[in-house]
């Protein structure tokens, strides 16, 4: 059974990857879909974060990367699969994600939303808590990949000056 997990992925963090992990377990393969979004402004360019994604995902087989416009239950059909995959940390994501799900599934019957509790170390864990921490110059070391974590700090380093970060330990 083939799994879709979309998302912004601005950027992919610890969190994300140890759900991939976990869906890869579950799943003949995991595709891991960044949505091409024009109404957001982003950290990293699609193509950016496509890379950053597959540098993380390289140790596992099963699992695809790719980018998609539009609905992801048009995309999960164009790729013949059965499951979008999301990640539930706490309640305040269980509404938005109940209302994404029950929405899909007005869009196709055909296509099961399946929620996995995200791993409690990760539970307070978002791209946008790594971005705001970044911002303000602190480390992200512990939250993302170690690639990622240096195109963070280049990126605040070029385009943000008023942020640029000086590392600092782990709070
Ligand atoms: O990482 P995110 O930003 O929480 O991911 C949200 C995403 C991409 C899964 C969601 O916005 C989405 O599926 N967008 C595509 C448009 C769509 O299918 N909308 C209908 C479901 S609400």
């Amino acid at each position: 059974m083939i799994a879709i997990y979309p998302g912004s992925f601005d950027p992919i963090t610890l969190g994300h990857i140890d759900l991939i992990e976990r869906g890869a377990k579950l799943f003949t393969m995991v595709v891991v879909a960044v949505l091409r979004n024009p109404n957001k402004i982003p950290l990293f360019t699609v193509n950016q974060r496509l890379e950053q994604i597959r540098l993380s995902m390289q140790h596992l087989p099963n699992v695809d990367v790719d980018s998609f416009d539009g609905l992801t239950v048009k995309y999960a059909q164009m790729r013949g699969a059965q499951v979008l995959l999301r990640g539930l940390r706490a309640i305040s994501d269980f509404e938005v994600e109940l209302q994404m799900a029950h929405t899909n599934k007005t869009l196709s019957t055909q296509i099961e939303t399946v929620f996995l509790a995200t791993s409690n170390e990760y539970s307070f864990l978002s791209s946008s808590v790594v971005r705001e921490i970044a911002r303000f110059g602190g480390s992200v070391d512990h939250l993302v990949p170690p690639h990622v974590a240096r195109d963070i700090y280049q990126c605040y380093a070029q385009n943000h000056p008023v942020s640029n970060p000086i590392k600092t330990e782990v709070i």
